[in-house]
């Protein structure tokens, strides 16, 4: 078969909404363009983990304890499961995770902001994982098999993290004044980090146009931003709370949500490692690949003597 013939039969497969396996022909650019997602996915799901990591020895309470540390471990091992998916596709989780620490690859923008207080812990909960999980609930039909099954789990274990996150919203907002300011205040520090999240504008994404017609994203990122605000701006306002977009609101005739624009140049600086956090987020990332070294190598050692024995 030619090349046109064999993308062509790709196509059809995606368009009837087949899944793709390791293995099977594929575009190189779908190939690619997978790799630099997923693995990003990856970065960000174990950098994502360390500003709520940092809050376990402070955590309130024990039940709020023991919530944060399920949550932060069900993060890290997101992160090997995208990790695992991505090695499918013919790229090493050691060449990934060298990319991250070489400034080579990114991760999400959000995980680059200080959590300052406890009312960060729930917002994060409740905003950024419902954010992702409007996201990755679009990735699970997509077209690339092992991420799509990879989101199974993932989704499943999101809706636990929205879910302690908005419990303590609840908390604190039937708490004292101060409690509700700390969930004001951060509020007003995480809004444009999460309206960021769902990557630039349809008419500046890079790399929209072919995931789209190759079934990997199955929504664009204006749609998805459309539907975080159409999910969340009711609840947020339900509690009393101020969204700091005086320009926020649902044009009816239009039918969509009309804010305003976030701060792209803003997004730029911190995705390419200039956020408030970055520098601090590889360096723990850093430290702990360093200091993981010697498990990694008793692991290989161990699998490498498995097949000679
Ligand atoms: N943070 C960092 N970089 C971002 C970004 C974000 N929020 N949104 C977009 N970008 C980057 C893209 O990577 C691309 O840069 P690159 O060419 O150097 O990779 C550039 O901005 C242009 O963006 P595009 O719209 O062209 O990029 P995509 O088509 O890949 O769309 C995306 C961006 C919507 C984030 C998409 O990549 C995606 O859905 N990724 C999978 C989901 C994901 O990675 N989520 C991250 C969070 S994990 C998480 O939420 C953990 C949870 O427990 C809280």
């Amino acid at each position: 078969m030619t090349e046109e013939a064999k993308l062509q039969e790709f196509e059809a497969r995606v368009n009837r909404g087949d899944k793709v396996e390791p293995g099977d022909w594929m575009p190189e650019d779908y190939r690619k363009n997978l790799i630099r997602m997923i693995s990003q996915h990856a970065h960000s799901e174990i950098v994502g983990a360390l500003p709520e990591g940092t809050w376990i020895p402070y955590a309130p309470n024990f039940k709020r304890k023991m919530a944060l540390i399920a949550k932060v471990q069900d993060e890290v091992g997101h992160g090997q499961m995208l990790y695992k998916a991505a090695e499918t596709l013919g790229v090493s989780r050691e060449e990934m995770i060298n990319d991250l620490l070489m400034g080579r690859a990114t991760y999400s923008n959000v995980f680059n902001y200080p959590a300052e207080t406890w009312a960060d812990v729930a917002i994060i909960g409740w905003l950024i994982d419902g954010a992702a999980i409007v996201n990755q609930t679009k990735l699970l039909l997509g077209s690339y098999g092992p991420y799509a099954r990879a989101m199974e789990r993932i989704c499943y274990e999101e809706g636990f993290h929205l879910k302690q996150g908005y419990d303590a919203i609840c908390e604190m907002m039937a708490g004292t004044k101060n409690q509700r300011d700390l969930v004001q205040d951060a509020l007003n520090r995480w809004w444009w980090p999460i309206m960021m999240f769902f990557g630039p504008r349809d008419k500046d994404s890079v790399h929209s146009a072919q995931l789209m017609r190759w079934k990997v994203k199955i929504k664009s990122n204006d749609e998805l931003r459309q539907e975080f605000l159409g999910k969340f701006v009711p609840k947020i306002r339900a509690f009393g709370l101020v969204i700091p977009d005086p320009e926020l609101r649902y044009d009816e005739e239009k039918g969509e949500w009309l804010f305003t624009e976030p701060d792209w140049d803003e997004f730029k600086r911190v995705i390419r490692g200039n956020g408030p956090m970055n520098k601090e987020r590889i360096a723990v990332r850093r430290l702990a690949h360093d200091e993981g070294r010697w498990v990694r190598e008793a692991l290989e050692r161990f699998v490498e003597e498995g097949k000679m024995a």
